[in-house]
């Protein structure tokens, strides 16, 4: 029987269900959807007058916000009432990696979804269909159905409540979410029921083309999130082990990922090397699936996945060490300027973040550092370092006693005044303004020997170098050897 969706209700006004809710709005007229969360201040945020206080950035979501909310899209913290009358409910809360007990630092916490379930449980009518946004472990759709089929028997019957749970992964990435969600690679939905998994697609098919809508069952659907991410990442550590061999052998990593992804079976996306691929999921998602091989037995399978991760700490740190043993083996008491936050450009989210752990490395070392982020504040850095920063109001005040910034950190909203006296800059993130930096008035500012680290490959070398900087740059062996 065909299910028609009128109303959607969303759990989770995050990176992901803000984002996908005002997509599925704005090619739905005729779909009323409201993104719901416990979270107050988000949900103000959401709803603030100026577009310019939504509680995310990505590029493009602006628009559409303007164009939908207070019409057919909502923001809002009453999450029972919209749960009571919606035929659809997303769950798109954080499932972040559980810190105490079993499974503690691998298995994801669930206890959000759980909740959600509950809640759905308890306050939907009628026929629901429940949609896992989140990104979950195998299996997790079983606890869902679980918990809703175990609604008292009488409300249940009373309030003729029926339910279907699907799968239906996201795969946007940060940064390019609306164009990710206007254009995506494949919708992926997984179910038991023809009826449900339908009812979701004619919603993707006002958009997105038959063939790119996959169906699958449930299982597979989970597993194939966990590994889509698994596989990204795992790309990033190839290249950045390949990254530092070339920095030890005169190779630059540049020419080997053209080399290597022009060959059709290999593909040339996901091969930059950098700093450490961060973010809130790929980290997450591979130490669920190391959690799951040893669930099920398969300690090779885990270990081979836990190494992905493991190069990743690995290079983050290589990193911080290769920086202080450049600056004549100590950075006490030096300044040294960090370009980007984000943990990764066109985003201001800063959760796992390669910046993160080099800059906390640093600070541990004895540096002064002075972060600049076009899109994080400073209360963000503040949260992430757990430390407060020093208001560097006179340059004067660090020249005349350097050791009083030992291991300290000021925040700049300039990146030319962030560089004044700075003995080294190091980009972190590649936002595009920094790839466009006058290095001669840059290079006038600093403390000599000065030094340049990109370990993003976004600067010019050459304007670098002509500016009498010393220049490193990530993975790139012919540089090194250059000097
Ligand atoms: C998403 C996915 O849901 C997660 O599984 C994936 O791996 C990472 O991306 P994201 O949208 O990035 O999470 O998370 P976040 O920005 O933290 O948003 C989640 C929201 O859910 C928060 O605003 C939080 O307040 C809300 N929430 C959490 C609820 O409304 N109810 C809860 O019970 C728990
Ligand atoms: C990822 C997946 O791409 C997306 O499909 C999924 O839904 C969520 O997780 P996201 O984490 O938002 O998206 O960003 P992504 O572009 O994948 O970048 C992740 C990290 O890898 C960033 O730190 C980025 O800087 C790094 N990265 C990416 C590299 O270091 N090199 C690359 O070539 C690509």
């Amino acid at each position: 029987m065909k299910i028609c969706i009128r109303n959607i209700c969303c759990i989770g006004a995050g990176y992901v269900g803000g984002p996908t809710m005002a997509v599925i709005a704005d090619y739905c007229p005729n779909i009323k959807v409201a993104v719901v969360d416990v979270n107050k201040n988000r949900i103000d945020l959401w709803n603030s007058k100026d577009l310019d206080d939504l509680p995310i950035y990505e590029p493009g979501l602006k628009k559409i916000i303007e164009r939908c909310r207070g019409k057919n899209l909502f923001f809002s913290t009453s999450i029972n009432e919209y749960i009571e009358s919606a035929d659809m409910v997303f769950i798109s809360v954080n499932t972040p990696t559980k810190k105490t007990g079993i499974g503690a630092g691998k298995a994801s916490d669930l206890k959000w979804v759980e909740a959600s379930a509950r809640q759905v449980a308890k306050f939907s009518k009628g026929n629901t269909i429940v949609v896992e946004k989140s990104t979950l472990p195998v299996k997790t759709a079983e606890v869902i159905k679980e918990i809703l089929e175990s609604t008292d028997p009488i409300q249940k019957v009373k309030e003729q409540k029926s339910f279907h749970v699907l799968s239906n992964p996201e795969f946007l990435a940060e940064g390019s979410a609306i164009n990710d969600l206007q254009k995506p690679d494949r919708i992926l939905i997984g179910g038991e029921s023809k009826d449900a998994i339908m009812a979701l697609h004619e919603i993707y098919r006002n958009w997105v083309p038959e063939e790119k809508i996959l169906h699958t069952n449930i299982w597979s659907s989970e597993l194939a999130k966990l590994t889509a991410n698994a596989f990204l990442a795992q790309r990033i550590s190839s290249i950045n082990s390949i990254g530092a061999l070339c920095e030890a052998t005169g190779a630059d990593v540049r020419e080997v990922a053209r080399a290597i992804g022009s060959d059709k079976r290999i593909g040339s996306r996901f091969l930059d090397s950098g700093p450490g691929f961060g973010g809130s999921c790929f980290k997450k998602d591979i130490l669920n699936l190391v959690y799951l091989s040893n669930h099920f037995g398969l300690p090779e399978v885990a270990n081979f996945w836990e190494s992905v991760v493991s190069l990743n700490n690995w290079n983050q740190n290589r990193l911080s060490t290769l920086i202080v043993k450049t600056l004549f083996g100590t950075v006490s008491s030096k300044k040294i300027c960090i370009l980007g936050f984000s943990f990764k450009a066109n985003t201001n989210d800063t959760r796992d973040s390669a910046a993160l752990n080099i800059c906390k490395n640093l600070l541990e070392e004895g540096a002064y550092l002075i972060i600049h982020d076009p899109k994080v504040g400073s209360k963000q850095i503040e949260l992430d370092l757990n430390l407060k920063p020093v208001i560097e109001s006179e340059d004067v005040e660090y020249e005349s006693d350097p050791s009083q910034y030992e291991g300290k950190w000021s925040y700049s909203r300039e990146v030319y005044k962030a560089c004044n006296r700075a003995d080294a800059i190091v980009v972190l993130t590649e936002w595009e303004m920094y790839s466009d930096l006058n290095w001669e008035i840059v290079a006038k500012s600093m403390r000599s020997p000065a030094w340049v680290f990109d370990s993003r490959s976004i600067v010019n070398s050459k304007k670098v170098l002509k500016a009498k900087l010393n220049f490193w740059r990530v993975g790139d062996g012919a540089i090194q050897k250059k000097r």
